[in-house]
């Protein structure tokens, strides 16, 4: 079994023909990935990831989760963009959705930090962690991003006076580069457990790496069952399927298409389980700043529905017509909850006495993709036979590849982010970070005019 891409939808809005005239362009692109050819070709290291995985190595990220479950009842998970989102993503797509409420004795809570400067949030979440038996993954493959390493130092600091130095060292862990960086640094002088991020994987194509998969390992799941769903669909994308065959090519081909000859400016990535809403958000990162560049790209937008049919819900059907959806079906829940009769009947809802939620939740989809279609959106689905590990790793795959060849017929190299420094270089200039004098006198004449 395996997920399965719906483009019919997407493709009458387009003239006929028009997805199937980006097959030679898909085709390149899929080679120049394939031969290293392509723009970006030292960061490459994800294309053959899920089928060179060892079972040692993912054995040795197994005992060092086990290490960290055995030893606390909550573990932070520190890090931003790609060394944040994709473990977010899949731990929350297969975790209990009230998981910090229920109190799940089987597994420590994962708390993400390191993702944001805000003060209360850190304040509050050191509050939590008083008395609290926690350990720390430090994740930053630069080892010098702040968001992280200031969170880093205050984690540090508070697990070291709450469990002393040795019991700290513990449960610290640090994901980041072979030799370079102040993480790796850290964890050289402390003795830290430490899994290298690999210079060839860039950070938003790293989530099948320890940047990943320690995380979601000490959440509870099966990291063995999600390399092998990715590995399942790295042969299903491979450089022999043909275009028509290849999930990944027609992706590629019926978004460009879109974004080129019909002026769909905006992909909306659409669930009907909020469970996967951060898979939204790995998938925004991935593709935003995979794309985003020269002045071009899809900017990618997320929906979760029936919730954003609420809010966002007008302007889809019928605000400026330079959108499309991609939806993320998922065709079986994993619980099975019916809804009950009542014999007054007050709320009139008897007609769906002994019916499944998810039939309606199904119904909602159905009519949602007719009147949204009906509106000039659209529709790309993506179904997704359940909520498990092995679906989890197909779809991250898939992604990852249609967005290395995306990116590729695009024009753009999918593999660098220059447009993230812009904001880093002004704020170290306004905080007179050492090295950057001349910056701040600049800035601050700016300011002042
Ligand atoms: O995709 C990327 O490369 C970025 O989003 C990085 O992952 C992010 O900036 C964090 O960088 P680092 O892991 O060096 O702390």
């Amino acid at each position: 079994n395996t997920i399965c891409l719906n483009i019919t939808k997407a493709a009458q809005f387009l003239a006929d023909g028009a997805v199937n005239a980006y097959e030679a362009k898909v085709n390149d692109a899929r080679k120049a990935l394939e031969e290293g050819t392509c723009p970006g070709n030292d960061f490459l290291g994800w294309l053959h990831l899920p089928t060179s995985i060892t079972p040692a190595f993912l054995q040795e990220i197994q005992d060092c989760a086990n290490v960290l479950r055995d030893n606390c009842e909550a573990i932070v998970v520190a890090g931003i963009g790609g060394s944040y989102l994709g473990a977010r993503a899949v731990i929350e797509a297969l975790g209990n959705s009230f998981g910090w409420l229920v109190g799940d004795k089987k597994n420590p809570v994962i708390l993400f930090a390191g993702n944001n400067i805000g003060e209360d949030y850190l304040s509050e979440l050191t509050d939590y962690l008083k008395g609290k038996k926690f350990g720390v993954i430090n994740i930053s493959k630069s080892g010098t991003t702040t968001e992280t390493a200031l969170t880093f130092r205050l984690l540090k600091k508070q697990c070291e006076d709450q469990r002393g130095k040795e019991e700290a060292r513990k449960v610290i862990v640090a994901v980041t580069d072979a030799t370079k960086g102040a993480a790796r640094a850290a964890a050289t002088k402390e003795g830290y457990k430490t899994f290298v991020i690999p210079d060839n994987v860039g950070g938003r194509f790293s989530v099948l790496t320890p940047v990943g998969l320690l995380p979601i390992a000490c959440a509870g799941f099966d990291i063995t069952k999600l390399v092998g769903g990715a590995a399942d669909m790295e042969k299903a994308c491979g450089i022999d399927v043909p275009f028509s065959e290849n999930p990944a090519a027609l992706y590629a081909a019926v978004r460009n298409a879109l974004y080129a000859e019909a002026g769909k400016k905006i992909e909306i990535m659409v669930n009907y389980q909020p469970k996967l809403h951060f898979f939204s958000e790995w998938w925004k990162q991935l593709y935003g700043e995979s794309e985003g560049k020269d002045g071009k790209g899809i900017f990618p937008a997320s929906c979760d529905f029936t919730t954003d049919l609420h809010s966002m819900g007008q302007w889809i059907q019928q605000g400026e017509r330079t959108i499309y959806e991609t939806v993320i079906s998922v065709e079986e829940p994993n619980s099975h909850l019916l809804f009950p009769s009542d014999e007054e009947n007050l709320d009139g809802l008897n007609f769906l006495a002994g019916k499944r939620v998810d039939e309606v939740n199904k119904m909602a989809e159905l009519g949602t993709r007719l009147a949204h279609v009906d509106g000039g959106v659209p529709n790309i689905r993506i179904s997704v036979p359940k909520l498990d590990e092995y679906y989890i790793g197909q779809l991250i795959y898939f992604f990852e590849i249609a967005c290395g060849i995306s990116g590729n017929v695009l024009g753009v190299n999918p593999f660098n982010q220059p447009g993230v420094e812009a904001y880093k270089k002004n704020m170290f200039a306004l905080l007179d970070k050492p090295g950057y004098e001349a910056d701040s006198k600049a800035i601050k004449e700016r300011l002042a005019n």
